[in-house]
């Protein structure tokens, strides 16, 4: 039997880019914080020298109030860093794989392109004025693009086709003004939305739909395993179903979430066995995950449906409202066997819709605990799924066979 031959993607070996970053933000001295996610301590650091009559402001200070304030936020938009992260840790089996440190012999160059963590850091600087954009094209963007295109030519050869970068917010590449000097190459993005609107700039087929980040698990970094067991809780769960976000105070007729959370939260919110709320502490949520059969995640301004991730990490089955989206590997991922999807339509029968399958609950309860889970982010399969997309994009059939406990992904 002849064994698969190992793709590689990515050439500009990547610690060369980690060095193009470094020197970039030296070049142009912008201070764009990467949050060290190990280093987690909001408490404030004492460094003013003691003298003797300053004793009594030598305690420790209060809790910094105003959240936005806190490094890393509640951040669900790192997916940028996680998945840097996880591909140029030396030494990993993701690195190994898929990295190549030649770039003759890539097929595809990683732009390490971290502009949500620059419009974070602005955003925190502006009381979190969102239409801030502290000059992110001319202090980040074209320094970072110029760089790339000037000194090395792998950029010119395809035009920049086969390069791709992450996009993990709402808005995709439509914070930068000067996007055209990326925008030939393929985008890793967080929303999947096939329903063509104009406002909406998500390319099928030049984009791939990768998980989200979520504050509970990928900022708080909360363990599922401490809350429910290694089964994934089958039988000890007796909230009916989960939500927690905003806003409670949606009209049916507003464009947020197409009113859909005008039901959950005058609907669903009053029938038994639900539990609904705008927010909740992370460990009283991380409890309510571990206790759900089923957990909401409608669409919000875009089809985001960022929930899906911390309850599938939970064993929680997800029920999706969000006419339109894609989800993330949908070519690798039976996610039917996973999820409820429940047209907007029909949000208002969503408990008799749960009631009619509740056969099909432990089905689905097991899928997401068995299958699901590999896709989010801390369990580090997500790299292959995503080579598995770039593999179809460039029509290579000889690919990596991926074995995740027992399940054995062949080349397509
Ligand atoms: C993050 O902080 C931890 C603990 O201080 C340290 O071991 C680790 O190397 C740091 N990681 C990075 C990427 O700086
Ligand atoms: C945010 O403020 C800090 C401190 O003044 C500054 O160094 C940094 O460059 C600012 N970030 C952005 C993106 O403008
Ligand atoms: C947010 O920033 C924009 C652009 O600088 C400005 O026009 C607007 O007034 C700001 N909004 C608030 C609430 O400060
Ligand atoms: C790529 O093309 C641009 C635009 O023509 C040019 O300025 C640049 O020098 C070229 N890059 C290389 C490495 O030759
Ligand atoms: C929703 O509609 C009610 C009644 O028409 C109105 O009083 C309320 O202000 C509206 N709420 C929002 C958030 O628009």
């Amino acid at each position: 039997m002849k064994q698969a031959k190992l793709f590689v993607i990515l050439a500009l070996c990547i610690s060369s880019l980690i060095i193009l970053y470094q020197q970039l933000a030296q070049l142009q001295q912008t201070n764009i914080v990467i949050p060290n996610e190990s280093e987690e301590s909001t408490e404030p650091l004492l460094t003013t020298t003691p003298t003797p009559t300053a004793s009594s402001a030598l305690s420790p200070l209060p809790p910094i109030q105003d959240k936005w304030r806190v490094w890393p936020p509640d951040l669900r938009y790192n997916s940028e860093l996680i998945l840097f992260d996880q591909l140029s840790a030396l030494d990993s089996t993701l690195h190994n794989l898929y990295v190549t440190k030649n770039p003759e012999e890539a097929d595809l160059f990683y732009i390490p392109f971290f502009g949500s963590c620059y419009l974070f850091n602005c955003w925190i600087n502006n009381s979190w004025n969102q239409t801030k954009r502290c000059q992110v094209d001319t202090v980040y963007l074209e320094p970072l693009m110029n760089y790339i295109i000037q000194n090395f030519v792998y950029w010119n050869k395809t035009n920049g086709a086969n390069h791709f970068m992450i996009h993990p917010m709402d808005s995709s590449d439509d914070y930068y003004s000067k996007k055209e000097m990326f925008q030939n190459s393929i985008y890793l993005t967080t929303i999947g939305d096939k329903r063509n609107l104009g406002y909406q700039n998500f390319r099928r087929y030049h984009n791939i739909v990768i998980p989200s980040a979520t504050p509970i698990l990928d900022t708080y970094h909360i363990d599922p395993l401490k809350y429910v067991n290694e089964n994934g809780n089958p039988f000890g769960r007796d909230i009916k179903g989960l939500f927690r976000g905003c806003c409670a105070n949606v009209n049916a007729t507003d464009a947020y979430s197409d009113g859909i959370r005008h039901v959950i939260f005058n609907g669903l919110k009053g029938l038994p066995g639900w539990n609904i709320g705008e927010s909740s502490d992370p460990e009283v949520y991380a409890k309510l995950l571990a206790r759900s059969k089923y957990g909401l995640t409608p669409s919000g301004w875009t089809l985001d449906t960022a929930r899906i991730w911390e309850y599938i990490a939970f064993g929680v089955v997800p029920i999706v409202i969000a006419d339109g989206i894609i989800e993330p590997f949908e070519d690798d991922t039976d996610w039917d066997s996973m999820i409820v999807r429940v047209r907007r339509s029909d949000t208002h029968r969503i408990n008799e819709i749960l009631d009619s399958i509740s056969e099909e609950y432990q089905k689905k309860r097991e899928r997401v605990w068995r299958i699901g889970k590999y896709l989010v982010f801390k369990n580090g399969h997500t790299w292959h799924f995503i080579v598995r997309n770039f593999c179809r994009m460039l029509n290579i059939i000889k690919q990596e066979v991926i074995d995740i406990e027992g399940y054995t992904y062949y080349p397509i």
